[in-house]
């Protein structure tokens, strides 16, 4: 299992490339079951989550092609083709469900595609245990009949979806996109209210209407959508990931660089821009994207709550409490999402950072500087908080575990080092 060794300390100073969202990429890629016709995706990042959906949607009877990158220069085409004409299987299997939640999102379009779906029900995950009922009683207004059989979802819509009111209880990204995938091809009107507004859910209705569905509201918390019979094709260009972009800011404020973060832009992270400003992070638009730079030899703490879009992002939280543990007094972080989200909190502190946990809640007591150590990387975006200690960190820091990091972030070491961070990944073989 590879892992990543750190020597910390160094500032980073340059440009680093902002890749295509994963999380906008995911259900951007499941909306192609919607079509007969060929969805292009353009800008899809590299990361081990696309290669399980696609992989998914091949094995569902989606016809891939995805030429091979050329490479000029830093820019890399990333491209593919998606085309469902007839669908192989309608069922997504135990050993892909498992392997990445975010394959419930072809649930949506299946059912609205052609009337049936079987999707393994997804199970907890390390971040907590995350059900899908909101993804089923959304799809149970537009009509559909669902049944949890030994470990899957089956859902029914013999007549097709018919358009309703769609409320959600709590605001859900997941469920909001397999809600308005559905909704498109049902009949009649659908509103979803209480929707999620992330800029992903907004990427995907973007690419739905150039596909030819009809919606409106995009952007709000109310959705309105006329079914339509059937969608074309169409070509989209899947945007920046603002999570990578907040990692990367936070890495730049972390070891008191000045990074500029190419093809992103402000829009994407008001939220984090917000709380970096407040801790002395200068965060600046540039005609190529966005320069981060910390004001002076300390940030300060300062407190934040995740929240819904346009709220400060749970996929941030991690990070963030990376930079408040060595930032000037204390801080507090509360997370309103998941309810098992600070897991980086106890290999922190095995760096000597002063973290005290009680409920939903964490208070950050600044610590001069941290110590590199062998660490454990249990999700996502923790590992990407534990490499963003280390490169803080006095001496050496191991990240083990990194295939977590390989779902989200694309070559994070090669990144780093352009930038001057004394970084390597360490493969078995080389041990
Ligand atoms: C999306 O997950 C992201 N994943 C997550 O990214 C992100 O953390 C999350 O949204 C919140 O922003 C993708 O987009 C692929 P939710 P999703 O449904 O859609 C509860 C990352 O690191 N809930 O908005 O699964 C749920 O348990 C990640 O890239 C229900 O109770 O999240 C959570 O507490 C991980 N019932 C809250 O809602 C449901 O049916 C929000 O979850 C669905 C969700």
């Amino acid at each position: 299992m590879d892992r990543i060794r750190i020597l910390g300390g160094k500032p980073l100073i340059g440009t680093i490339l902002i890749g295509g969202a994963k999380n906008a990429a995911l259900p951007l890629l499941a909306a192609s079951l919607l079509t007969s016709k060929t969805l292009r995706l353009t800008n899809l990042p590299n990361l081990a989550d696309i290669t399980t959906m696609v992989h998914l949607l091949a094995e569902l009877g989606v016809s891939v092609s995805r030429p091979r990158n050329e490479s000029n220069g830093r820019h890399v085409a990333r491209t593919i083709s998606l085309t469902a004409a007839e669908p192989k299987e309608k069922t997504a299997p135990y050993n892909l469900v498992r392997r990445m939640r975010a394959s419930v999102l072809v649930l949506g379009p299946l059912l609205a595609r052609w009337g049936e779906a079987r999707v393994s029900l997804p199970g907890g995950c390390a971040i907590g245990t995350r059900p899908v009922d909101l993804h089923l009683d959304a799809l149970r207004s537009l009509g559909a009949e669902i049944e949890l059989e030994e470990g899957y979802i089956r859902a029914i819509a013999r007549r097709g979806l018919k358009g309703n009111k769609v409320h959600f209880p709590s605001v859900s990204v997941g469920a909001t996109e397999n809600a308005l995938m559905a909704a498109v091809l049902a009949d009649g009107e659908t509103i979803i209210s209480n929707a999620a507004r992330e800029p992903e859910v907004v990427d995907l209705a973007h690419c739905l209407v150039a596909m030819g569905a009809k919606i409106s509201g995009v952007g709000t918390d109310t959705l309105s959508v006329s079914g339509v019979s059937q969608l074309d094709g169409a070509e989209h260009r899947v945007i920046p990931d603002r999570i990578e972009t907040g990692t990367y800011a936070v890495a730049a404020a972390i070891t008191g660089g000045d990074v500029l973060l190419e093809g992103s832009h402000l829009g994407l992270i008001g939220a984090v821009s917000d709380t970096l400003s407040k801790a002395g992070v200068a965060v600046t638009k540039e005609h190529a994207g966005i320069r981060v730079r910390r004001q002076a030899e300390h940030t300060l703490g300062t407190d934040v709550m995740t929240d819904p879009y346009p709220g400060f992002p749970t996929d941030m939280q991690a990070q963030l409490m990376a930079l408040l543990s060595v930032s000037r007094g204390a801080s507090m972080v509360t997370e309103s999402i998941f309810e098992n989200r600070f897991m980086h909190v106890p290999e922190l502190c095995r760096m000597g950072a002063d973290i005290n946990v009680h409920g939903s809640s964490a208070i950050i007591r600044g610590v001069p500087e941290l110590s590199g150590a062998p660490l454990m990387a249990t999700d996502l975006r923790a590992s990407v908080s534990l490499i963003l200690a280390g490169l803080a960190a006095k001496g050496e820091t191991i990240v083990n575990r990194v295939y977590h990091l390989d779902r989200g972030y694309e070559r994070v070491e090669d990144k780093l080092a352009a930038c001057g961070a004394d970084i390597e990944r360490v493969t078995e073989d080389q041990e």
